[in-house]
């Protein structure tokens, strides 16, 4: 799809769609200045057909018409913004996205919007450029690979999409068109990847997907340790995890380094290729979803896919913990005691919490071996966080209250949703083992997420900044919303790539 601004006037364009917005007042709609127009142009038909069918503008809602060539466009989406002193980035976002799949289901080719200046006077020119192409990117996302090529030929895709911008900021307004189409290139790719079946995107795969990354530009380099390296690093908590499965471990280094650049934020993801809780068995419908349990590991590599593009000020380094859950006489039994890299040694009573022991590792390398400014790990970490949350909010823990704030409002400018729970230091009793240094599990399944959150924190050394996300919720939509299709969102890589560009600062 091509995205292009254009200060030309919408209403003498012509195309097969043109989508005007409404909001929603006191209950009733109110058609924007370009949809006021467009209804001049037809003759007060589109406000006749609006109010017969008590049409009232609310958000995401949208009412299509057909001009039967009074116009250049076949058709007119009015489009509902709801109140719009309630817009943020996220709002933007779906009810672009709730257009794509207008549009696609309409087979439109050519999709003109006139952009009303409800939207430009509320969020920055640049900021909701890159809302427009995000949301509409994302709506348009489908995975038909597996698919028969009956299938595959049908679906229809957008080919351009116009943006009609009335005055000023239009530079800003394309900068962030430019960056949407990146980010949401980057958002694609996690979302292929998690989607894939779980024998294909197997720790190997990943090692290779981040080895191929780091070919592609020199400003990036990835090292990736397999079985033998896991072990002279001495990730005996990785191993421990791995010891179940006929695919071997790998973990992975990538690094990108920016010109001119002081500070490093280190990105971690929880790698589980496949989450079958081991030899603590998840239940088969437990398991449907348990390709999702590397969402982690994919918004990192996500987010080197484009770091070459983007090109923010600030180092990046990025660790993968791969490796699969899987019950065998080999798999590690509740009871057997591991010990971290960094010493620590870890009881695994449950082994279905693996994906904090294979962090423990990952976290102690990330202290030891690279020079963090931050430490930030995102993974698909526990139900009770799901619990907490829903689908749609991330949770946030961190020992750095700046830290959490910039994390906060990179959320409120990305689109995605984070919220912050507590690191409960009274909780630390739950983690206490009797034979080792720590367990896995608490005793109770209260504050599940926050345990899990705790059990990292002894995995990072005192005085580094850390966050830890736990995107268990949001990694996988379990129905089809506007911005995420059934399966796997990507989420993660619009709050970091946001993120990274705060903290970008040239020193040059
Ligand atoms: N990968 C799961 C968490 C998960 C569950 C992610 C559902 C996405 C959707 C994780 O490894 C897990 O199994 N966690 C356990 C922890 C428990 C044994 C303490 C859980 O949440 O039940
Ligand atoms: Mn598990
Ligand atoms: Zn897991």
């Amino acid at each position: 799809m091509k995205f292009q601004s254009s200060v030309s006037d919408y209403r003498t364009s012509s195309g097969d769609m043109l989508v005007v917005f409404a909001a929603n007042d006191k209950e009733q709609y109110v058609l924007s200045g370009e949809g006021k127009a467009v209804d001049e142009l037809l003759s007060g038909v589109l406000s006749e057909l609006l109010s017969g069918e008590r049409y009232d503008g609310a958000f995401d809602s949208t009412y299509l018409i057909h001009t039967h060539g009074k116009i250049g466009y076949k058709a007119v989406l009015v489009t509902g913004l709801g109140d719009v002193k309630k817009l943020t980035v996220g709002k933007v976002q779906k009810v672009c996205a709730r257009i794509a799949r207008r549009a696609t289901s309409a087979r439109a080719f050519s999709l003109h919007v006139a952009l009303t200046s409800d939207l430009t006077s509320v969020i920055p020119a640049e900021l909701l450029g890159q809302s427009v192409s995000e949301g509409i990117l994302l709506g348009s996302y489908v995975f038909l690979k597996h698919k028969e090529e009956k299938v595959r030929i049908k679906h229809h895709d957008i080919s351009e999409c116009i943006i009609h911008i009335a005055g000023g900021k239009l530079d800003a307004f394309d900068k962030g068109l430019k960056r949407g189409e990146i980010v949401a290139g980057a958002v694609s790719f996690v979302r292929d990847l998690v989607n894939e079946p779980p024998s294909t995107t197997t720790p190997a795969y990943l090692g290779d997907r981040a080895k191929s990354l780091a070919k592609k530009d020199p400003s990036l380099s990835a090292t990736v340790f397999d079985k033998k390296g896991i072990t002279t690093l001495g990730m005996g908590a990785l191993l421990g995890i791995a010891r179940g499965s006929e695919e071997d471990p790998r973990f992975i280094h990538l690094s990108y380094k920016a010109t001119g650049a002081k500070k490093t934020v280190v990105i971690v993801g929880k790698g589980i290729t496949f989450d079958t809780g081991g030899l603590s068995l998840k239940p088969a419908n437990g398991m449907e979803t348990m390709k999702l349990d590397m969402a982690g590991a994919g918004a990192v590599l996500g987010v080197f896919s484009v770091l070459p593009l983007l090109k923010p000020h600030v180092n990046v380094v990025g660790l993968i913990s791969a490796t699969e859950n899987m019950p065998s006489g080999s798999a590690i039994k509740p009871g057997d005691i591991v010990t971290a890299m960094n010493g620590k040694t870890i009881e695994v009573l449950n082994t279905d919490a693996e994906g904090r022991v294979v962090l423990a590792d990952a976290l102690s390398y990330a202290c030891k071996n690279t020079k963090p400014d931050y430490i930030i790990d995102l993974a698909t970490l526990t139900g009770a966080c799901m619990v907490a949350l829903g689908e749609e909010v991330s949770g946030m823990f961190t020992n750095d209250t700046q830290l959490g704030q910039n994390l906060k409002s990179a959320a409120d400018n990305s689109g995605e949703a984070i919220w912050e729970l507590p690191l409960v230091e009274e909780y630390e009793e739950e983690l206490k083992s009797n034979v080792a240094d720590i367990k896995n599990v608490g005793s109770t399944r209260y504050g599940g997420a926050i345990n899990g959150a705790l059990f990292l924190k002894e995995f990072v050394d005192d005085g580094i900044s850390w966050a830890h996300l736990d995107i268990a919720g949001p990694s996988f939509s379990e129905k089809d919303t506007p911005l995420v299709p059934k399966g796997a969102s990507g989420v993660g890589v619009r709050l970091l790539l946001e993120f990274l560009k705060s903290e970008s600062v040239s020193h040059e």
